[in-house]
């Protein structure tokens, strides 16, 4: 049997596979009325393609946990009952198919209040004042507000009381979003966190923020379901690069991810990069991988791996060599729903096509009419 299609089991779950969809933000929620940040009709289309296509696991892109927290207005928000339920039907097609149902919690901070990308001009369409640890731009982007102490808190509550409709929808997953420049790894970056107080400063101060948030989301999360958190290892910045910038670190990160296993958390995510719009990465097949094995190897945590990873081979060296312990595909599955089919086909698994789809895929003449 492959590696990549073992079953894994992270507490009271079993993912029937280590072929999982990366969160991808469709810009598709609805935008105004009751229903503001709902999911829409998009993305149950996104998630069952997915699920018919044989994912373990499907995560459900970048959530916001309050209203400022958006990265545009048509960002999907999870601070009501309204939002969670509309995530229910997806839910349920998802598990029908046997893929687990992940979400995404995050809050975009300094990064927040944008347009969609393929909107025209500045792409700014509804403009609202954004927050972060301090008041320092992400690169041409409008200044956020420092955040208070007391607005700190309110936004961990947030995160928490995101977790509790999370519970209530029937996810089986949730990943806190501490990577690609977001609130959470605003707090953790030197980059964009110059506080003074007992949320900046030391590496263990900068991560206060991230720590207070796994704690709040712990309360509300059940003890059997696993909680993921996605970080970005490295800045790409000074430690790990020529740049002489200060940045996070991959050291950092594994310290980090030591403080979080502690803490409740079951899964690192390894992603990169975010921070600064300027930073050179080394782009190229599965060049962050080496940050989930350094991760895995140091602490006790299982990780994931992201990044370009588009090939079955490349995928199952990842999981068989032991250097993540599932991976998640983004792009490539926007163009093949169907990759951990191919995948299975490649790596001679057995083929799971839901039976609707059996005659595609069986070797009879295809007879006309029938
Ligand atoms: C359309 C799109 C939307 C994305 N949205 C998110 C998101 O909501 N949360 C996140 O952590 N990463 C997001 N990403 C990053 C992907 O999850 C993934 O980390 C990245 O695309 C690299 O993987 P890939 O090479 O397989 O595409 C997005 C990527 C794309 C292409």
């Amino acid at each position: 049997m492959s590696a990549l299609f073992e079953p894994i089991t992270l507490r009271g779950l079993t993912i029937e596979n280590r072929v999982w969809m990366s969160p991808m933000m469709q810009f598709a929620a609805e935008p105004t009325g009751p229903a503001t940040g709902a999911a829409t009709d998009w993305h149950f289309q996104h998630f069952a393609a997915r699920a018919v296509g044989g994912v373990g696991l499907a995560m459900v892109e970048a959530t916001s946990v309050t209203e400022d927290g958006r990265s545009s207005e048509y960002d999907l928000g999870l601070w009501n009952g309204v939002q969670a339920d509309s995530h229910r039907r997806v839910i349920d097609f998802l598990h029908s198919q046997g893929t687990a149902a992940g979400i995404q919690l995050v809050h975009a901070g300094r990064k927040g209040s944008t347009g969609r990308p393929w909107s025209s001009g500045s792409h700014i369409e509804q403009q609202w004042q954004t927050v972060a640890p301090s008041s320092v731009a992400f690169g041409g982007m409008p200044a956020p507000a420092e955040l208070t102490t007391a607005r700190i808190t309110q936004v961990i509550d947030a995160f928490a009381t995101s977790a509790m409709h999370a519970r209530d929808a029937g996810f089986d997953v949730l990943e806190l979003h501490g990577a690609h420049g977001y609130l959470i790894h605003q707090f953790l970056s030197p980059v964009s966190n110059q506080r003074t107080d007992e949320y900046g400063g030391s590496r263990a101060n900068r991560m206060r923020f991230a720590t207070e948030v796994v704690d709040a989301v712990r309360t509300q999360w059940p003890e059997d379901r696993p909680l993921f958190f996605r970080v970005s290892a490295t800045d790409w910045l000074s430690g790990d690069t020529d740049d002489p910038r200060p940045g996070w670190t991959s050291e950092d990160t594994v310290q980090l991810a030591a403080v979080l296993a502690a803490r409740g958390v079951d899964l690192i995510d390894v992603s990169t990069g975010g921070i600064v719009p300027d930073a050179h990465i080394p782009v190229g097949p599965g060049y962050q991988t080496r940050f989930a094995a350094e991760i895995r190897r140091r602490t006790s945590l299982p990780t994931a791996s992201v990044g370009l990873i588009t090939d079955p081979a490349q995928a199952e060296a990842i999981v068989q060599s032991g250097e993540a312990d599932a991976v998640f595909l983004a792009r490539e599955l926007l163009r093949d729903p169907y990759w951990a089919h191919r995948a299975a086909r490649h790596l001679g698994e057995p083929l799971r096509y839901p039976p609707n789809y059996a005659r595609a895929f069986s070797h009879r003449p295809v007879v006309a009419g029938r």
